[in-house]
């Protein structure tokens, strides 16, 4: 099956409301032409409401980098599914790794934050990977597969019909190290599998993409891959023609 692949910028923690804005219509007017790839960009929440009018009407989708699980209450400083989905947000980034790492989020807050962006209507894409260590120690496929079946016993597996996944190897996310090709498409081979053990049909359809030190002279080779349907950037989507670049290979 061909499955449409999708190229989503995670610009993190960076940004002005006058970056936003150059960045956005430079990134608008060098991908007009790609008709045949999804496109999303996740600024920072504040400047959420300021790229949804920049992107109203073109092809580019607006994504979050994270959210809470409830939908509203005493929760000082957080954002929740539904406020975001007032701003046409159609992406939602949960269980990134520097959220995990950094902000201790555990496997069952990830889940819930899946079930909650999925509850006001959005895709979450739910970020998995192995530490340095843990790939030297040869138990990448049973960490990523755990952190997967975490989201998989607390939803079920159709519910990755209305979600993407992106493993992200966290000794490639900003190091300038990429996965190669090659072992990339084995993780994400296993996660495919994994799931088609639970669904085959929504295993098939769910985009996989892959998430560390993507750049435009790896784009191409990583893209040809059987199971890699696009990539989560970070560091080069803060390049209107680095991510263009991208975004061009994969369509
Ligand atoms: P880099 O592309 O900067 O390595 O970041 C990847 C990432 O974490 C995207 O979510």
């Amino acid at each position: 099956m061909m499955r449409r692949k999708l190229v989503a910028g995670n610009w993190k923690m960076h940004g002005s409301r006058h970056f936003v804005e150059e960045t956005l219509r430079a990134i608008v007017a060098e991908t007009e032409m790609l008709e045949s790839v999804d496109l999303a960009v996740c600024p920072t929440l504040v400047h959420l409401p300021l790229a949804e009018s920049l992107l109203k009407g073109t092809r580019i989708s607006l994504g979050a980098q994270n959210v809470h699980d409830q939908a509203e209450g005493a929760y000082t400083g957080e954002v929740s599914a539904p406020m975001l989905a007032e701003y046409a947000v159609t992406f939602v980034i949960v269980g990134h790794s520097e959220r995990r790492q950094l902000f201790s989020e555990s496997d069952k807050t990830v889940a819930d934050k899946f079930m909650a962006v999925q509850a006001a209507g959005m895709k979450p894409v739910l970020c998995l990977g192995e530490s340095l260590q843990q790939r030297e120690q040869g138990v990448t496929s049973e960490v990523v597969l755990a952190q997967l079946d975490a989201v998989i016993d607390q939803v079920g597996a159709s519910a990755f019909d209305h979600a993407v996944v992106a493993y992200e190897p966290i000794w490639a996310i900003g190091t300038g190290r990429t996965a190669t090709p090659e072992q990339a498409q084995e993780v994400h081979a296993a996660i495919r599998q994994h799931l088609a053990g639970r669904d085959r049909e929504v295993a098939e359809r769910c985009r996989i993409l892959y998430g560390g030190s993507v750049n435009p002279a790896n784009a191409d080779e990583l893209f040809a891959q059987p199971d890699i349907d696009g990539g989560l950037v970070g560091g080069a989507s803060l390049k209107a023609a680095d991510f263009a670049s991208i975004s061009q290979s994969a369509s």
